[in-house]
């Protein structure tokens, strides 16, 4: 079998218009501006208006990314949507997009792995078409997480915000596209960042409503202490596996969860503020999504040039985490 390289053929974000600044939060709960931009980074995010959903968002983002790819909606051979917040149960968001787009031609499903998810999303398309069986795959990391989120608990409610990046992903010259994947899970971690209520252990109910089980509850000293571990590590780790070292990247594009997490990545891989790619002040931390936008953003500014050695990393509920290197 011939040995395809796989990388990506086009870039797409979006986001809502809707901003929800810190001084707005200082309303909403016991909190200040200087605490959130000092302990996180983030100075506002953006939030769906009345009506948008996940797919909305997943649309409008793969439309940039298969205009920029030169790729039509019937060229797409399957869609994978990474998310925790779909538009409903099912059918996936997956599926819906495909009807959106008219990707006729499509097969479609939904990747949960939160925040780990468009890396875990790349990796699975990088295998499809390695083997042949597909051409063209758009991967979306898109999420609404201002709906699972309990603006009554400033643990929480500080950090996420809603957007969708996109990405198609064919074969590419030699030499170029994705060179590794380091993926990895720690289901001990599970309770630490979780939705329970609405799932058929504790089905939705008066009670589980009343209980504000069907918001995000978070350990978030123990996520950020995990975090910090594993985002260096994984890095090294997929660095290692395609023959690259820290001096080799160009450009780090990590999860955006929280400054000082990617801080400590920073020190970690030895690396200066321009190596990485840092909107977290604008977006929050948008999960799946997050990293998309960012690399979505990274091209449209110029900071990707052909050649460039790339390295995605993130980490989320689960646990998860997921790491990968790409020549650009
Ligand atoms: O994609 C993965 C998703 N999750 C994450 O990435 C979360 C990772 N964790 C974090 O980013 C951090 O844990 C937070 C930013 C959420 C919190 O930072 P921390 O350094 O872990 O703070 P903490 O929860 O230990 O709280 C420190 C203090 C506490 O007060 P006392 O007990 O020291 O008096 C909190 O009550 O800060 C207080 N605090 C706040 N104060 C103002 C917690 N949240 C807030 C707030 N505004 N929003």
């Amino acid at each position: 079998m011939k040995d395809i390289s796989v990388g990506i053929l086009g870039t797409g974000k979006y986001v809502p218009d809707n901003r929800l600044t810190n001084e707005q939060l200082e309303k909403m709960v016991e909190t200040n501006n200087d605490w959130i931009v000092t302990m996180t980074g983030i100075k506002e995010r953006r939030i769906v208006g009345e009506g948008q959903a996940t797919s909305d968002l997943a649309y409008e983002a793969s439309l940039r990314a298969m205009a920029a790819a030169g790729v039509t909606a019937d060229q797409i051979d399957l869609i994978i949507v990474a998310t925790i917040t779909p538009d409903m149960f099912f059918p996936s968001t997956a599926c819906l997009l495909q009807e959106k787009l008219g990707a006729k031609r499509a097969a479609a499903y939904d990747l949960s792995a939160a925040c780990s998810g468009f890396i875990y999303g790349v990796a699975s398309a990088t295998g499809f078409i390695k083997m042949g069986m597909y051409k063209h795959v758009l991967v979306v990391g898109a999420e609404s997480l201002s709906r699972i989120t309990d603006y009554s608990d400033r643990n929480t409610c500080i950090l996420f915000g809603d957007g969708a990046g996109a990405v198609v992903l064919g074969e590419v010259p030699e030499g170029r596209g994705f060179r590794s994947f380091e993926l990895g899970a720690d289901g001990s971690g599970g309770e630490l960042l979780r939705i329970c209520g609405g799932g058929s252990r504790l089905p939705s109910s008066e009670q589980t409503v009343a209980d504000r089980r069907h918001f995000i509850e978070m350990n978030g000293r123990e996520v950020f202490k995990f975090a910090v571990r594993i985002m260096g590590g994984a890095a090294e780790e997929a660095l290692a596996k395609a023959g690259l070292s820290k001096e080799n990247i160009d450009l780090l594009i990590p999860h955006q969860a929280n400054i000082r997490i990617i801080q400590s990545a920073l020190d970690r891989l030895n690396l200066t503020n321009d190596k990485c790619m840092i909107n977290i002040d604008k977006y929050g931390n948008m999960s799946a999504a997050s990293i998309p936008v960012a690399l979505a953003e990274a091209v449209e500014e110029g900071r990707v040039k052909e050649g460039d050695c790339l390295v995605f990393v993130g980490f989320g509920g689960g646990l998860t985490w997921g790491a990968s290197t790409l020549i650009w």
